[in-house]
């Protein structure tokens, strides 16, 4: 008898599984076609987007002239000056579309290979049940590009976009330059004709409350502040669905940003994670 109920339970388990990963039918349509690269072509990118160092403008010109003695597949832009690589960003076309129709600023052209982990990452957790979040959405420019990547207007889950938008008193981060009273109206109507995407005004963990998701499948935290990141993830991790991603925007730049870097790693260390360092600058995890 309790063979017999375990078949017949575990057929309609079974079932459900199967059934819960068709769901993909729907929003597979919205996933942007590939784009065949040619073998014998391959992108070069330099941007002069550099920091962190006394003369930028000076640095920029050494790369430049450097750039010439490379072959071609260097990308030199965000601190980042590599050699003899794919760029595979350029080669996605739906992705370059996003990417370039999203450019508000010099920082928004110069971190492309940062906003193609986003795009990537996104196309994995697209396929996943639970929503998508950005924590530190500033001008709306990252959630944009990847909503665009992924549907645009017909984009198939709901997307929450939080900041405070405004500088407050006693926030421990560099202000960045945009944020402003205006700044959350302007996001807003950045997203009008998207019904999807939920912006949130209000200071991090605070606005989370009674205002967030059950289940999560994308995660992006990019508040430039320690103690914010990490009341982040005590708040939403667990809510990060098996397969979802988290990624941290500065885990791996140094200088301003290295404490978060040791407050991730001790927040995560206690749950027995290791955060993929990116070259980018980035850090991954993929909830187990
Ligand atoms: C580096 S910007 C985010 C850039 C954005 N993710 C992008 O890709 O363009 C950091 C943002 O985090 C926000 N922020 C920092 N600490 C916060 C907190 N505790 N609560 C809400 N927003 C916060 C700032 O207002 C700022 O807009």
């Amino acid at each position: 008898m309790i063979n017999l109920l375990r078949q017949v339970f575990g057929a309609l388990y079974q079932r459900t599984k199967v059934k819960s990963a068709s769901t993909c039918e729907g929003v597979c349509a919205t996933l942007p076609r590939r784009s065949v690269p040619t073998l014998n072509r391959l992108a070069s990118f330099f941007f002069p987007d550099f920091w962190d160092i006394s003369e930028p403008e000076k640095f920029a010109e050494i790369v430049k002239d450097f750039t010439k003695q490379l072959p071609h597949g260097y990308h030199a832009s965000d601190n980042f000056i590599t050699w003899g690589r794919n760029n595979s960003m350029f080669d996605d076309l739906a992705f370059i579309k996003a990417w370039e129709d999203n450019i508000e600023s010099l920082a928004d052209r110069g971190i492309i290979w940062r906003r193609y982990v986003l795009a990537t990452s996104a196309f994995h957790c697209i396929q996943l049940e639970g929503d998508f979040v950005e924590c530190g959405a500033y001008t709306g420019v990252g959630v944009k590009t990847v909503v665009d990547y992924l549907g645009g207007v017909n984009f198939p889950k709901q997307f929450w976009a939080y900041d405070v938008f405004e500088h407050q008193q006693g926030m421990t981060n560099k202000p960045m330059p945009e944020v402003s009273s205006e700044l959350f109206d302007r996001v807003n109507r950045k997203f009008a004709d998207y019904q999807q995407v939920r912006v949130v005004k209000g200071h991090i963990p605070d606005s989370f409350k009674n205002n967030c998701p059950d289940q999560i499948a994308y995660l992006h935290i990019d508040l430039n502040e320690a103690s914010s990141e990490v009341a982040t993830l005590k708040y939403l991790f667990d809510r990060v669905v098996q397969g979802g991603m988290v990624i941290l925007d500065d885990y791996e730049w140094s200088g301003i940003y290295r404490p978060q870097k040791l407050a991730e790693d001790e927040w995560f260390d206690s749950r027995h994670y290791r955060v993929m360092p990116l070259p980018t600058g980035q850090g991954l995890i993929i909830k187990r």
